[in-house]
């Protein structure tokens, strides 16, 4: 135990000091200069070309939101912070994922094969000019995929935009966008039946981008299989269910699913509040239980109006429908290699029709909420939480969502990896509630400036187990939505 990634998640939890602001470039796409280009459909959505759209949907600059003075307020608390030299207003760029700080530091690679919908070889994605910069023109599919694709997406993260901003926590945000970005991918291109893995020798991968190790990582493949033109479908074997699952249980050993991580040791006894009284929280595993109504969405439809609310919430209540569908994109287990529980999927409710104020954890599997934490919800989110915008949360969103990752058990089947995937797993599970909640128009926004670990001896976490960043959910402000402009579909 106590590597690196360890002593990091236990000492940074806060953006730490950029010495030389000035030394990082205001750039959030790269350029290749001289290299040949190859054009992508647009608008995308309008073309047959399954790739352009969906890297479109991934990266691509599709929005743009006007912004004044007054939208810095809540991260400023006064409008004196505003410097005076800043123009009075700013038109900016968005993509369609969220980006920790809008550095946009993620990035998208195409290893494309034979049956590509482009000639085979290695590109980069260039949101600026929607087209594939070519890095190299071999075959390399088969090096990289690990079952027979026929496009490979590559996800890296450049470091220095986000470290910018942040210093040492550029990390945790790198880690966390993986996952964001991987969950964007495997909703986008459903269409090619796509896997995602997050422990791949990425080393080679870097080497084949040619990319410097130290500045840009990469962090996760996406393996595409392209359709094949449909066949004459058959009648429905629903009649025959013992001779289907006696078929069906060869298919599911020929591509097994991540085996899950041991479970956690016994819970050690609960810390005290400061003043000595116990905290008001019942362990988890022993909790009251609350079952939810069955609610699911198409997390498609949320990625055409996900956007994090820049105004924060208006405090009204939450129907338990609303809670349910969210909770279910929250827990649900993605097509890739991480253990379902590599995170345990923690929220706090406040005004919530039929569910009591407290702090609870998801259980995808019974589709329960199981209480660990009573208390008044928004008094101690507000004390965990940093900037004027999340304390507004506190005291108005219905929904804070708090993936949990024991480091114990993810140290001991990822080794130093560890960090790096339970962040992933973390961000991946908080983008997908989203997306879900944007497609029933619910509003959302991660927050990393929220003291997370302040509130674990209330979610009743012990040993390494630790709540790793917050979601917030709720009606929209009523002067949140920015006029956007749609720069595709
Ligand atoms: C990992 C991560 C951490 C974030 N942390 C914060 C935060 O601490 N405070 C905040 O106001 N927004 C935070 N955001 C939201 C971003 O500021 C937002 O995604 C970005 O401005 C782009 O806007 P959009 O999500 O509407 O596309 C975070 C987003 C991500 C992905």
């Amino acid at each position: 135990m106590s590597d690196e990634a360890t002593r990091y998640q236990d000492s940074v939890h806060t953006p730490t000091e950029v010495a030389n602001p000035e030394a990082y470039p205001p750039r959030l796409v790269k350029s290749y200069p001289g290299a040949p280009r190859h054009p992508l459909p647009w608008p995308p959505e309008k073309s047959a070309h399954r790739l352009g759209r969906q890297l479109a949907e991934l990266g691509g600059i599709t929005r743009s939101q006007w912004l004044t003075p007054l939208d810095m307020l809540p991260f400023t608390d006064g409008f004196e912070s505003i410097p005076d030299d800043d123009p009075l207003q700013w038109l900016v760029t968005r993509r369609p994922t969220p980006s920790g700080g809008a550095r946009y530091s993620a990035e998208w690679y195409v290893i494309a094969g034979p049956d590509s919908e482009v000639p085979t070889g290695v590109y980069y994605y260039d949101p600026a000019r929607h087209d594939l910069v070519r890095l190299r023109s071999g075959d390399y599919l088969g090096r990289v995929a690990a079952r027979p694709a026929t496009t490979v997406l590559v996800q890296t993260n450049v470091f220095w935009r986000l470290a910018a901003k942040y210093g040492e926590m550029y990390y945790r945000l790198a880690c966390l966008e993986a996952g964001i970005q991987v969950a964007q991918a495997l909703v986008v291109a459903a269409e090619e039946d796509p896997t995602a893995r997050l422990c791949f020798p990425d080393a080679d991968l870097t080497e084949l981008l040619g990319l410097d190790p130290r500045a840009e990582g990469v962090h996760a493949v996406v393996e595409l299989v392209a359709p094949v033109p449909a066949a004459f479908e058959g009648p429905s074997l629903a009649a025959f269910p013992r001779a289907f699952a006696a078929h069906a249980s060869v298919l599911r050993q020929s591509r097994p699913a991540p085996e899950p991580l041991a479970p956690a040791p016994a819970p050690e006894p609960l810390p005290s509040e400061p003043d000595g009284e116990p905290l008001p929280s019942a362990p988890a595993g022993e909790g009251e239980r609350i079952s939810l109504p069955h609610a699911e969405v198409d997390l498609k439809a949320g990625t055409r109006t996900r956007h994090a609310a820049v105004r924060g919430f208006k405090a009204e209540t939450m129907s338990i429908g609303a809670l349910a569908t969210i909770l279910t994109a929250y827990g649900r287990q993605q097509n890739w290699d991480l253990p379902a529980n590599l995170v345990e999927f923690y929220c706090v409710v406040a005004d919530v029709s039929g569910v009591p104020d407290g702090a609870y954890r998801y259980l995808p599997e019974e589709h329960q909420l199981e209480l660990v934490g009573e208390g008044d919800p928004r008094g101690r989110l507000r004390e965990a939480a940093l900037a004027a915008l999340t304390q507004q949360g506190a005291r108005t969103a219905n929904l804070w969502l708090l993936p949990v990752g024991d480091a114990e058990a993810a140290e001991e089947r990822f080794g130093p990896r560890w960090y790096r995937v339970q962040q992933a797993a973390a961000g991946g599970a908080l983008h997908r509630a989203c997306l879900a909640a944007a497609a029933i128009e619910v509003a959302s926004r991660v927050h990393n400036d929220v003291l997370t670990h302040l509130l674990d001896a209330w979610l009743g976490l012990g040993g390494r187990k630790r709540s790793l960043l917050v979601a917030q959910l709720g009606t929209e402000h009523p002067a949140g939505p920015r006029p956007e402009f749609r720069l595709t579909w």
